[in-house]
């Protein structure tokens, strides 16, 4: 059966980073102590990263564009009766596509919480010099009691998801996301990821670290960590 190129190399980079920055801040976040300071190093990267995300939904690779993984009800419903189309299912699936917009909110919302928290101790994010003790307060609940265990939940559903297609349904997604191939034998669309392309990634991820280090140089300015 012919393949077709789904995931662009820029989308495959962007998710195996992004998994192992995340299961690195789960860790050194609990841990604590002078983990921390790697949480900071990693978090920063990971907001690098997210922003890069959101950015390449609108400029990346054809299945990587958000426009063309809308979760709309009708197909979710289509879906989960077992009457999607091929083409609903060749990049995220219905059901797919609402989890990747629930992980990447969950994780900008841990990301942007972690910038405004304190840890009471030792470790403050670099903007909770600009907000009230009350925002500050509630940043830090948030990361630490609502977004910690939201992300494990959700980063646990989405593993053992990937193991569900794999046995029962016999997909094997995970072999998708590293050499970035489909097969099918229907007339689709192809993500463009030829050199021009991953060119223009490194260009918006630059964009997106500057973003994110003069962010975090207001809080050195404000005498932040
Ligand atoms: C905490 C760690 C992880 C996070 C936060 C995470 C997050 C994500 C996100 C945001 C996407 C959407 C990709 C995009 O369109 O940009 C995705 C897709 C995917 N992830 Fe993960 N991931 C994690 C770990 C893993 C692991 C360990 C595996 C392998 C078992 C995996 C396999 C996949 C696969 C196969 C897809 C594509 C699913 C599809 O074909 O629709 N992920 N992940
Ligand atoms: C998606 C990215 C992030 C994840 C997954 C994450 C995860 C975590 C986790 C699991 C903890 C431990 C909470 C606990 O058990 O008490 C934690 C604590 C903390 N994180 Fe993050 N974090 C992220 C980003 C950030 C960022 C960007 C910053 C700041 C620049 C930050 C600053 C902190 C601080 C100050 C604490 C200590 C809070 C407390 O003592 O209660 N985090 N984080």
């Amino acid at each position: 059966m012919p393949a077709i190129r789904v995931w662009d190399l820029p989308t495959r980079l962007f998710h195996w980073s992004l998994a192992t920055c995340v299961i690195a801040l789960i860790a050194s976040g609990s841990i604590g102590g002078a983990w921390m300071e790697w949480h900071f190093r990693l978090g920063y990267a990971t907001l690098t990263l997210l922003l890069f995300r959101l950015g390449w939904g609108f400029v990346g690779g054809y299945w990587s564009r958000f426009a063309h993984f809308i979760p709309w009800p009708g197909a979710i419903v289509r879906y989960l009766k077992g009457k999607a189309t091929p083409l609903d299912t060749l990049g995220h699936n219905p059901l797919g596509s609402l989890s990747v917009y629930v992980m990447l909110l969950a994780l900008l919302g841990q990301a942007v919480s972690g910038l405004f928290a304190d840890d009471a101790i030792s470790y403050t994010g670099p903007l909770a010099a600009y907000a009230s003790e009350d925002t500050v307060s509630l940043a830090t609940w948030y990361h630490a009691d609502i977004g910690k265990p939201l992300l494990i939940a959700l980063a646990v559903l989405h593993v053992l998801a990937i193991v569900f297609y794999r046995l029962v349904r016999g997909q094997r997604l995970v072999a998708g996301m590293v050499h970035g191939d489909r097969q099918t034998d229907i007339e689709a669309p192809a993500s463009a990821d030829g050199l021009r392309q991953r060119l223009g990634a490194l260009v918006l991820l630059a964009i997106c670290a500057g973003f994110v280090w003069w962010l975090v140089s207001l809080g050195a300015s404000a005498g932040g960590y």
